[in-house]
């Protein structure tokens, strides 16, 4: 496979890392351009890809291009490339930007996949959902599978359901750090040491997470064989529930995937 990057800022460098790691491209397979030379230019030293100074460059070289820069630079990206597009797949990550304005920009027929990653595929532990444009094939998908599967896990969703993804997956890693920050100050109230306290809690929810997806069980069938009749755990969720943290996280996924959704009609 021949991959090709429009923009090699912190998500591209993530993915290229990844991909590469994985076998998926040769890194002679594989073109970057940014509007700061230089970050391309630091990847191909990194990684042994290519680094030329136009998109234009990048998108003749390659078969399936990542467009990887801010939503607000995404079409006027694609509008530019457009004679070199035919036959390519263009494979976006820009947050809120619709298939309906990419394939307009990238003109008609062209095959795109849009792709709602997060952050922790920064350190290939991500969580990303994608969706088909009009003329995107299942060979395409496949193609989208292999990349993003290297950072992580990744599945096929329809694009109204990428406003909910980014309510839970996208803007769930921050919804995860204030738990760790949180539980983290209550180690501290309790006598710990700050740096013990978030080493405790961050590989605690890394160990429950881990626990879900390596067993399968239902996380309440996981939480029950941990909470024994009067002990600690069990004492320990009253206060959750009293609290009302199981609504707040629900609201929390609602709100933020609602305001996706307000944010693709701006
Ligand atoms: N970071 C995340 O957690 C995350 C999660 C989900 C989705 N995303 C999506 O991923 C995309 C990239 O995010 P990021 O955090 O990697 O951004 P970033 O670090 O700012 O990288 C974007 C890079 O693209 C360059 N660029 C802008 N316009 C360009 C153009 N026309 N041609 C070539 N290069 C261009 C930028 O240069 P300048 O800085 O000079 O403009 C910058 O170096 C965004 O659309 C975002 O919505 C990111």
């Amino acid at each position: 496979m021949t991959l090709g990057l429009i923009g090699c800022g912190k998500m591209a460098s993530a993915l290229v890392r990844g991909v590469l790691k994985a076998g998926v491209c040769q890194p002679k397979a594989v073109w970057a351009s940014d509007c700061f030379f230089e970050l391309a230019q630091k990847l191909a030293s990194d990684t042994g890809l290519q680094a030329v100074r136009s998109n234009l460059e990048v998108a003749e070289a390659s078969q399936t291009l990542l467009l990887c820069v801010k939503p607000q630079d995404s079409l006027s990206a694609l509008v530019e490339l457009r004679a070199a597009l035919e036959g390519k797949l263009v494979v976006s990550i820009a947050a809120g930007v619709s298939l309906a304005a990419l394939e307009g920009a990238a003109g008609p027929g062209v095959r795109i996949i849009r792709v709602m990653p997060n952050t922790p595929a920064l350190v290939h532990k991500g969580a990303s959902a994608y969706a088909l444009g009009t003329h995107a094939t299942p060979a395409d998908a496949e193609v989208v599978l292999a990349l993003f599967g290297a950072v992580g896990f990744a599945a096929q969703v329809k694009e109204g359901l990428l406003d909910a993804v980014t309510g839970l997956s996208g803007s769930g890693p921050a919804y995860a750090f204030l738990m760790i920050e949180a539980l983290a100050d209550a180690g501290v109230l309790m006598g710990l040491s700050r740096d013990l306290s978030v080493k405790l809690a961050a590989q605690t929810l890394a160990g429950a997470a881990e626990m879900v997806l390596q067993t399968g069980e239902h996380p309440g069938k996981l939480r029950d064989a941990v909470a024994s009749p009067g002990g600690t755990t069990i004492a320990g969720i009253e206060a959750l529930e009293a609290s009302g943290v199981r609504a707040g996280l629900i609201s929390a996924v609602r709100k933020a995937a609602e305001r996706s959704r307000e944010m693709g009609k701006e």
